[in-house]
């Protein structure tokens, strides 16, 4: 399901006529970064269609930001490869065309205005990219706010210029890290909204984001990444079928129950929390429990269907055992669950790589 028109043709210079088959805005095989013991990232495989807006989705310290710093060519994969709509992004500013983002936080004179920011972007953008100051600030409602100095904007309005900044490029891909970490919920909707319109406008999105509700409304596909690694990649679409029926139950002897529900094949995801059991299973399953409970004497006092939430199916893709990487892929560091805001942009890591 591609969320955009099916006519997007990149126009970068590898275009080979009508009819050609375009190469894909980003295909990423293999991508592995080390540092020395700590692998950031640990081998990913995707593949981003024209027209997606794909959310790459995963805790913080799972290597959101290292991935898009390889795919924006800011740093050396220690293996694997990227290509941008066939290009290799290592290969210097052409191999960079129609592509823009930027990781971590967009940064800009806080002393200066949002458009007085922007005329120096634009500047080493070429002569174009000059022309289109009033129409990325129209995209993104700062119009009104461009003659304010950067330094008085909210989080969200700089996230808003950073895309401003990129959109001067006229970018057939943008790469966004985060752009909604950290706003409020007002923010968080009007930037669900901005990325929307880009789509529409034929812009292709990677979006990267700790918080599924972000990418859920607006992302066709998603990679959920864990320590560095893809446990799941696929249609937001799937993923929701996926999702499932659990169950929570009550009886009489629940540490019985407990020992019942983990010994029964056809039942998974067991556990107990907050006064209950719940477990993932089939309609099926389900009676053939409720016999063994009787049987072990732990009768059944309260037994209720429940829908899996995807933030439910994201935790127990990205928390749960056995689903990621390797021994060497380190377990984030205290402090670092998913409902932590982001680190605080470093300076030096925050390149406006438009
Ligand atoms: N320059 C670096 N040197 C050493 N370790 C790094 C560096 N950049 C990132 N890491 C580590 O790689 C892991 C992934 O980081 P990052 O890509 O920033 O994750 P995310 O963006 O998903 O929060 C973390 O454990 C982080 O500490
Ligand atoms: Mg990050």
């Amino acid at each position: 399901m591609s969320a955009g028109p099916d006519a997007l043709p990149p126009d970068g210079p590898s275009s080979d006529g009508p009819g050609a088959q375009q190469p894909p805005p980003i295909e990423v095989r293999g991508l592995v970064k080390r540092y020395g013991d700590l692998t950031a990232v640990a081998g990913v495989d995707l593949t981003v269609d024209a027209g997606d807006v794909y959310g790459y989705l995963g805790p913080n310290g799972a290597g959101k930001t290292t991935s898009l710093r390889m795919m924006l060519g800011l740093i050396r994969p220690t293996a694997g490869m990227v290509r941008l709509f066939g290009r290799d992004p290592l290969e210097g500013v052409q191999a960079l065309q129609g592509v823009a983002g930027f990781v971590e936080a967009p940064t800009f004179y806080p002393y200066l205005t949002g458009r007085r920011n922007l005329e120096l972007l634009a500047a080493f953008d070429g002569a174009q990219a000059g022309t289109r100051i009033d129409a990325s600030l129209e995209t993104v409602e700062l119009s009104d706010r461009a003659r304010d100095r950067v330094g008085g904007y909210s989080h969200g309005m700089r996230q808003r210029l950073g895309i401003a900044a990129a959109l001067l490029r006229d970018p057939k891909l943008l790469l966004l890290d985060e752009p909604a970490t950290g706003l409020d919920p007002a923010g968080m909707r009007d930037m669900r909204l901005l990325i929307r319109r880009l789509a529409d406008q034929g812009i292709t999105v990677l979006l990267s984001s700790h918080l599924l509700t972000e990418v859920e409304e607006v992302c066709n596909r998603v990679a959920i990444v864990r320590a560095g690694a893809i446990v799941y990649e696929g249609e937001i679409a799937e993923l929701q079928r996926g999702a499932g029926t659990t169950y929570r139950l009550s009886t009489t002897d629940d540490e019985r129950a407990l020992a019942v529900c983990r010994a029964q094949p056809a039942i998974s995801d067991v556990r107990s929390e907050h006064g209950w059991i719940s477990f993932s299973a089939d309609t099926s399953a389900v009676a053939g429990l409720s016999q063994a409970l009787v049987e072990a004497g732990a009768l059944i006092s309260q037994l209720a269907p429940q829908t899996v939430t995807l933030e439910h199916l994201f935790f127990s893709l990205t928390e749960g055992a056995g689903a990621g990487v390797g021994g060497e892929a380190p377990a984030p560091a205290p402090g670092q669950g998913p409902e932590q805001p982001a680190p605080a942009p470093r300076a030096e890591a925050a390149e406006p790589t438009r």
